[in-house]
């Protein structure tokens, strides 16, 4: 089995790539093929003839997005077109990242794949429109909705918190947005194992567990062992940012548990992260 990555050198594509040890996984980001360009991916898409396309190239930056609205609609929305529209004139499938973001948190159950998707700001309004441009364009597709993605190469959440922990000894961190803490590498390995199940359709793909970001952070800092840091529980509404988010984003995980696949708890997750970080010199 051939697969295309696109999106190869962000965090979840370099997890998948140093995961995937069993087919032909060939690399690419926008050197290879701006994702806006219909004519370099069909080069690129041509060039490879991959089984499988992976895409997860994005513009990732969500209060970035809010400024920028047309680079994130150029980007998730008519880039994943372009792919999209390549893999069915070259006979791939189509396995697209998109995120929980496109929901607007007020459920009070976990998320559904055929919950109503209502996005709140303009990231999680260009991944919707990938999702729908997917739908409409690749003949053989599966969509897969995560959250709250952090890996070894970052920069992600808990990063950001033991960074800050080292110049300073109280933390203020939002409370009442509730998620799942999702690990690049566990994701990279359960999209694996759904494309040999050839899944298809929609597939909430999350570890296991319920957190806030401030719970998410005493997390982080008790498994590193810095204690001592302060951590305050504050707001939304006391920290602004430019995008709004969704109090409560949890994703149900029976479409996974449908192809039998069920991901380890966040808690488990950060601690084999904490020994990547530590692998890779970024964690003493
Ligand atoms: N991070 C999260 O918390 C989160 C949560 C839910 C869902 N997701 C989704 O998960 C996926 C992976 O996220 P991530 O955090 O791993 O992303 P990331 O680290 O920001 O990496 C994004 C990748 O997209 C590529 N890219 C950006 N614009 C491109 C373009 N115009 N053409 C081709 N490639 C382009 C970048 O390559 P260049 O550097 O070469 O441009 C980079 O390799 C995304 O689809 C994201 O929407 C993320």
């Amino acid at each position: 089995m051939r697969l295309l990555v696109m999106g190869a050198r962000g965090m979840l594509g370099t997890d998948i790539l140093q995961d995937w040890k069993s087919d032909e996984v060939v690399p690419a980001d926008s050197a290879e093929a701006d994702i806006r360009d219909l004519q370099q991916v069909r080069a690129l898409v041509s060039k490879v003839r991959p089984n499988w396309i992976v895409l997860t190239a994005a513009y990732t930056d969500v209060d970035g997005s809010e400024k920028n609205p047309d680079l994130a609609f150029a980007v998730n929305g008519k880039g994943t077109e372009n792919v999209a529209r390549a893999s069915s004139e070259f006979g791939a499938r189509l396995f697209y990242i998109s995120t929980d973001y496109v929901f607007d948190g007020t459920s009070t159950r976990p998320y559904e794949t055929d919950d109503l998707t209502h996005p709140l700001n303009v990231y999680g309004s260009s991944k919707a429109a990938g999702e729908q441009a997917v739908q409409s364009f690749a003949r053989e597709w599966c969509i897969g909705r995560t959250s709250w993605l952090f890996g070894a190469s970052g920069p992600s959440f808990p990063e950001k918190i033991l960074r800050a922990s080292e110049s300073r000894p109280e933390l203020a961190v939002v409370s009442d947005q509730v998620g799942s803490p999702t690990f690049t590498r566990d994701l990279a390995s359960a999209i694996l194992q759904l494309i040999y199940a050839e899944a298809r359709g929609l597939v909430h793909i999350t570890n296991t567990g319920v957190c806030s970001w401030f719970e998410f952070a005493k997390v982080i800092l008790h498994q590193a062992g810095r204690d001592s840091i302060r951590i305050l529980p504050v707001t939304t509404a006391e920290f602004p940012r430019p995008a709004r988010r969704p109090a409560y984003s949890v994703l149900s995980p029976a479409s996974l548990n449908h192809y039998g696949i069920t991901l380890r708890h966040w808690k488990e997750a950060v601690s084999v992260y904490l020994q990547d970080l530590r692998r890779v010199g970024k964690l003493s």
